[in-house]
């Protein structure tokens, strides 16, 4: 996959840093240091970021738009952990435990990412108990989810774990719209079929059935939600 990076652009103000949640308790003098510390990085959707087993240096946070966490096994199959969006920071684990990349990165939009190096990192987490208790808590909310979804994989159908799916999406880029919400960001069958761990096939069979049933429509590359309680009933 090509990767286009434009390293440097903007450096991100203190009020800006200050509207992201994990620099939202620190004081205004301790966020402008910070924001001397930070680079931009842009990328083009599909860019790869890093590669799982890479070395990891830096730390990221998305100024935007949205990049995917995702598992790429010897074949070539990507398994989708997560999307991340907007404030949202990765990158962290390798500057924490030491080991390569536990994941790939890949821009699921085109993305504009701010980056502090390790060394920079371990500095700001000692100085300032408030990141990282908000990096903590970040944490193990990701960690319950994960939980979530390996019950989902190993108890759940693939209409649950679809129906799940598309609600958690919905929470992320849904907006009203006459006659329902649309999901309103462009997902291919197969990225569906990577976040749930099923089939191009079986995505493109449950989404016809949801269809069928007046749930969902779809609209090109987007899903519109016709009946969320009918989506909500199938996620159970
Ligand atoms: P790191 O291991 O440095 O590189 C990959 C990054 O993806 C990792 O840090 C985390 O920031 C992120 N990541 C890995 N697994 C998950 C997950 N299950 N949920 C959310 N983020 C993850």
């Amino acid at each position: 996959m090509p990767m286009r990076i434009n390293i440097g652009k903007s450096a991100p103000g203190k009020d800006e840093l200050g509207r992201l949640p994990l620099f939202e308790g620190l004081e205004p003098d301790r966020r402008a240091g910070l924001a001397g510390m930070m680079s931009e990085e842009s990328h083009h959707r599909g860019d790869v970021i890093f590669n799982q087993g890479d070395y990891g240096d830096v730390l990221y946070v998305i100024r935007s738009d949205s990049v995917r966490i995702s598992q790429v096994s010897e074949d070539g199959h990507e398994l989708i952990l997560i999307v991340l969006r907007t404030g949202d920071f990765f990158g962290e684990m390798s500057l924490l435990d030491g080991e390569s990349r536990s994941a790939a990165a890949i821009a699921a939009e085109d993305s504009t990412l701010l980056t502090l190096r390790r060394t920079d990192f371990m500095h700001f987490l000692g100085q300032n108990p408030s990141a990282a208790v908000e990096m903590l808590r970040v944490l193990s909310l990701r960690l319950c989810r994960m939980d979530g979804v390996l019950e989902e994989a190993v108890f759940h159908s693939a209409t649950v774990r679809i129906a799940r799916r598309l609600l958690e999406l919905l929470t992320i880029y849904g907006r009203d719209v006459d006659g329902g919400s649309l999901l309103d960001v462009r997902l291919t069958q197969s990225e569906i079929a990577e976040m749930v761990g099923t089939s191009r096939v079986t995505v493109n069979k449950e989404l016809s059935e949801m269809e069928s049933a007046g749930v969902i429509k779809r609209v090109r590359r987007q899903i519109l939600v016709l009946d969320i309680d009918g989506l909500n009933d199938l996620a159970e």
